[in-house]
């Protein structure tokens, strides 16, 4: 089962899934999420909170829980933090509780580096969480509740702290969209702007390499959490001076002050990932973007 199967990461992850042979469904509530993400997968259109969850697990009883829904604006999470919490609290409590009632071999959960460390650079699992938002508050709520069923319950888990995923089917909004905003100001030739005044440090990592970090934690990691990203450290100003070379536009961008809710920098240790996972970042920046520019419809210079 993919939970938020329907939206970015969780698409590719059932796809791949269903690319290597297993039963897929997905259960997202198609907020955001687009039917058209998973054309050949099946699909429960239902949100998370919903009693009807226990239902579903019944009749579907899955081995493995991907969990990637979620409500994922950092800047509504502290408009409106009960909305948030509502959905990613108390919607992933109501996943657990169905999958220990229905004997889920594991459940995987998308955590988030970038949201939970706050403004610490190399951040490790044992660096001290400090999230700087409503967002990241619920997620480290959710790897602590995951902790207490695993001890309590025997559900296995493992939490992946993911830094800032870019790829196609990535829709163009939020903070943590922003190659996809970028790549559409270069389609329709709008200038592009560089909050924080470009400066703002992010470690991006290329969905692909995402989705085989999960498929590697069905089988290993149980009780783990832990950072995928490339352990590399970007500035938003240089990664539109990437795109802008790979795509060959001369627009220039607008410096803006950074908005609410945004750090200055952060950037993840892949270390535990590499001896718990046995798992690395095969694409570096300059061929995810390439990727993602072509997906949205722009030509990129041959290298
Ligand atoms: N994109 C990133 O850079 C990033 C970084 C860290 C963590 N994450 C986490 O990865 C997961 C996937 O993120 P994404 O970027 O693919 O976002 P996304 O918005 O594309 O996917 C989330 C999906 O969840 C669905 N959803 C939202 N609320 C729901 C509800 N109440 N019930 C059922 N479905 C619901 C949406 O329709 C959407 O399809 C999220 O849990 C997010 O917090 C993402």
């Amino acid at each position: 089962m993919v939970t938020g199967g329907a939206g970015f990461i969780g698409s590719h992850v059932a796809r791949a899934l269903k690319e290597e042979g297993h039963e897929v469904l997905v259960v997202d509530d198609l907020s955001f999420g687009k039917r058209e993400n998973i054309p050949e997968i099946d699909l429960e259109v239902v949100d998370i909170r919903d009693e009807k969850i226990h239902g579903i697990f019944r009749d579907f009883s899955p081995h493995y829980v991907f969990h990637l829904a979620a409500q994922i604006d950092v800047r509504r999470s502290l408009r409106e933090p009960e909305v948030d919490a509502a959905i990613n609290i108390l919607g992933t409590l109501n996943l657990i509780k169905a999958s220990i009632s229905t004997g889920a071999e594991k459940f995987i959960f998308a955590s988030t580096g970038g949201a939970i460390y706050g403004a610490v650079e190399n951040a490790t699992e044992k660096s001290p969480p400090r999230p700087e938002c409503p967002y990241g508050v619920a997620k480290l709520t959710c790897e602590h509740y995951l902790r207490n069923f695993y001890l309590w319950e025997g559900l296995p888990f493992t939490a992946l702290r993911l830094a800032n995923v870019y790829g196609p089917r990535q829709e163009p909004r939020g903070e943590a969209g922003v190659v996809a905003i970028f790549s559409l100001h270069i389609k329709e030739n709008k200038r592009p702007k560089l909050f924080g005044y470009g400066k703002l440090i992010r470690d991006y990592v290329y969905v692909e390499d995402v989705v085989r970090a999960f498929i590697l934690s069905m089988e290993k990691g149980d009780g783990e959490i832990i950072n995928i990203g490339t352990g590399k450290k970007t500035t938003n100003g240089e990664l539109w001076e990437l795109m802008k070379k790979l795509s060959g536009t001369q627009l220039e961008p607008i410096l803006e002050e950074k908005k609410k809710g945004e750090i200055d920098f952060y950037s993840l240790s892949i270390e535990k990932a590499k001896r718990v996972l046995g798992w690395e970042p095969q694409y570096s920046l300059e061929e995810g973007l390439k990727k993602t520019l072509e997906y949205f419809g722009v030509c990129t210079r041959v290298q």
